[in-house]
């Protein structure tokens, strides 16, 4: 085959936030497969970055008081230490707020103007008046026009789910403010989708042979072809000041929507890692594959929007060539939520010092090519990694390695013509079987069907498992005569060891690290598929590879670190208490904290929508809270004192930036703040003062 040239993205995460599971697991299925085409001995530019701009970001750093520079700089700073920690190699991480992705979205949004494809008109929109500011459909509430529900968002109501748009609802509010929001209009440009140029070449783009998968090309197509109100409209790509974006040309004031420069941060990414690395850029570009991974929320940009822009802003830039979308990854049955992720921390992954190449090896597991869910389930982690990992592969090298080091120095028989030795199993056939599974194992991963190939490795695994079982080196070594038998044995062993450990590199590459050092050989790739290791060869003393999972650390995984300064009101009700009492105790001794410190704190006022008490919990309630932004699901120990139904509508203070809690009754994605004395007499809501609005920063 020859060497293809590949230039492979993920999605860029916004830069207000640390990864989520969501994250990391769209990282590791890329990760594998650029490992994989690498091993083939094929070239790929791997490469991602912070996605930077927009409201929501530069909200959140103007509550924060800081600049928004400065709050995509403090994530940016912890992105490469938790990459590393589950080896995944991107070879740059970049921002879309970054001079290569001004110069470029500008480039391509002059071109698109050219192409005659951008116009502008006046639309009018909600405007804040005390912030100044144009309202996003998600900083706007009101009353349901269809049915009156209280507090519904702009688009769309909870309660009778009826769609309209912002300007229906009635007694509408901004979230940021609480300010009643006024109409007012201002000049938009739009991007011509409706173009019928545009549709043309979207239709030749979808339906180019193996493109897209089937789910998503499906998905793309009614999208494409919709009609009346389902039509295909224009986009509208700009915004107004103040906004955290990239300028418009010869437009003052006047911003390109976040969505229109994010994409355009790929190349920017490439284009600064071309600097670094003496690459032209433009050639780069034009002579790799385009492949990007993402997950299925995203399809639409990077279907229609993202393929339509680069094809009309024409050369240097080219169209993608796969966008291959992954479903969402859930907890136990729990979905994931975009922004806030599930009860599993991959930070907390790592800071517990549990292994990463078992969640690599997990998620691989359970991967395949569609759009599917997958479920981060901690038995069945346990078990796979426990079984497969430890229990096949590892144990092949750890079963015959200290025969060959005992009895024969630590060098191997040659397994050329050993066939006929007379032990049972004909050798070669085991070596012949792993050596042909080669091929089907490549296709497997080339098309991302990784659970697939996994099993077909541990298959393979078995079948050395079981030949180790038939042989019994174990007797072979109390018999000097069966001393070449045991050679042979072992010899096969280790042989197939490594073969495996060539399948298996793309997804444990400091695993796979490990054991070329162990059997002294230069780093393995594809080809090394069809080679023995020769007569004589030296291998190491047998190492310890991998331990296995132990189930305190998924105890660890899903428990709350050990609070410092207060509780998180999703406890177990008992400990929670405890807490509470011996929190009110330390806090004439607690020490003194910096400003800093207490602005990390977001705190917010809160509106219990819906309080309910948890089935088999004595304490527990549930609580729906409205943060004005959305809505935060929060367990808290307070039955004693409150009520469920005397809670409902009532105002409190909750602190949103904790890390959402898996508990045995769901997830908490946040405490909120009460009084507790010493010895009682009881537990007090923390409640703001009558008119303040959910979402007020609590400061
Ligand atoms: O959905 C998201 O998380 C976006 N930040 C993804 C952007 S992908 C690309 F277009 F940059
Ligand atoms: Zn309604």
């Amino acid at each position: 085959m020859s060497r293809r040239r590949l230039f492979v993205t993920t999605a860029l995460p916004y830069a207000n936030g640390s990864f989520h599971i969501g994250h990391i697991m769209e990282y590791i299925q890329a990760d594998i497969w650029v490992r994989f085409q690498r091993l083939c001995g094929h070239e790929v530019h791997f490469v991602c970055a912070d996605d930077a701009h927009g409201a929501p970001i530069m909200l959140k750093a103007e509550a924060e008081g800081v600049t928004a520079e400065q709050l995509v700089a403090r994530f940016a700073a912890e992105r490469p230490s938790h990459l590393q920690g589950f080896h995944i190699g991107f070879d740059n991480w970049h921002s879309t707020h970054s001079p290569e992705n001004t110069a470029l979205s500008q480039d391509i949004y002059r071109k698109l103007k050219a192409a005659g494809l951008v116009y502008s008109k006046a639309i009018e929109q909600f405007y804040d008046p005390l912030k100044g500011m144009f309202l996003a459909d998600r900083y706007i509430k009101g009353e349901c026009p269809k049915c009156g529900a209280k507090d519904q968002y702009g688009d769309a109501c909870e309660n009778c789910s009826s769609v309209y748009s912002p300007t229906e609802l009635r007694n509408p509010y901004s979230t940021l403010s609480g300010a009643k929001p006024v109409l007012k209009s201002s000049e938009h440009f739009f991007f011509k989708l409706s173009d019928p140029r545009c549709r043309q070449f979207l239709k030749g783009w979808l339906e180019h042979p193996g493109r897209l998968q089937p789910q998503v090309l499906n998905k793309a197509r009614e999208w494409l072809e919709g009609e009346g109100d389902k039509a295909l409209g224009d986009w509208d790509i700009s915004r107004d000041a103040p906004y955290f974006g990239i300028p418009i040309p010869d437009a003052p004031g006047k911003y390109l929507y976040c969505w229109v420069d994010a994409p355009i941060g790929y190349l920017a990414s490439l284009k600064n890692y071309c600097a670094k690395r003496n690459l032209d850029f433009e050639k780069t570009l034009n002579e790799s594959e385009q492949i990007h991974f993402i997950g299925k929320d995203i399809i639409y940009f990077h279907t229609l929007f993202w393929p339509a822009m680069l094809n009309f802003a024409g050369a240097p830039y080219k169209v993608p060539d796969h966008v291959y979308v992954h479903g969402f990854i859930g907890v136990s049955g729990e979905k994931m939520s975009k922004s806030r992720g599930t009860g599993v921390s991959p930070l907390r992954y790592l800071e517990i010092g549990m292994n990463p190449e078992w969640l690599r090896y997990y998620i691989a597991a359970k991967l395949n090519a569609n759009v599917e869910d997958l479920d981060f389930n901690p038995d069945d982690f346990l078990a796979r990694v426990n079984s497969d990992l430890v229990g096949k592969y590892v144990n092949i090298a750890s079963r015959c390695a200290p025969f060959l080091q005992r009895h024969f120095g630590g060098k191997l028989h040659s397994l050329a013509g050993t066939f006929e030795i007379g032990c049972g199993l004909r050798p070669d056939s085991l070596m012949y079987e792993l050596h042909t599974r080669a091929s089907a194992i490549a296709a497997l991963y080339d098309s991302r069907e990784f659970g697939k190939a996994l099993r077909e490795v541990m298959l393979l695994a078995d079948a050395v498992n079981h030949y180790v079982d038939e042989k019994k080196p174990w007797d072979l070594a109390k018999r000097p005569e069966d001393a070449e038998r045991l050679h042979v044995v072992c010899s096969v062993a280790i042989n197939a060891f490594r073969l495996l450990t060539v399948y298996l590199k793309p997804v444990l590459p400091d695993l796979a690290n490990a054991v070329e050092k162990f059997l002294r050989v230069t780093p393995l790739t594809w080809i090394d598929a069809e080679k023995l290791l020769p007569e004589g060869h030296q291998i190491d003393a047998f190492r310890h590879l991998m331990a296995r999972v132990d189930e305190k650390q998924l105890d660890a995984l899903f428990e709350p670190p050990a609070p410092t300064a207060a509780a998180p009101a999703a406890r177990s009700p008992q400990t929670h208490a405890e807490h509470q009492q011996h929190a009110a105790r330390e806090q004439a001794v607690s020490a003194a904290i910096t400003i800093d410190d207490f602005a990390r704190l977001d705190l917010r006022v809160a509106r219990i929508v819906e309080a309910e008490a948890v089935a088999g919990a004595d304490k527990l309630v549930r609580l729906t809270l409205d943060i004005g932004s959305g809505t935060r699901t929060v367990f808290a120990g307070i039955k004693a004192a409150y009520a469920p139904e005397a809670l409902r509508g009532r105002l409190t203070v909750m602190v949103t930036n904790l890390a959402p809690r898996k508990m045995r009754f769901g997830v908490s994605e946040g405490m909120i703040l009460a009084a507790s004395g010493d010895d009682g007499p009881g537990i007090f809501l923390v409640s703001p003062d009558s008119g303040a609005q959910p979402g007020m920063r609590v400061k």
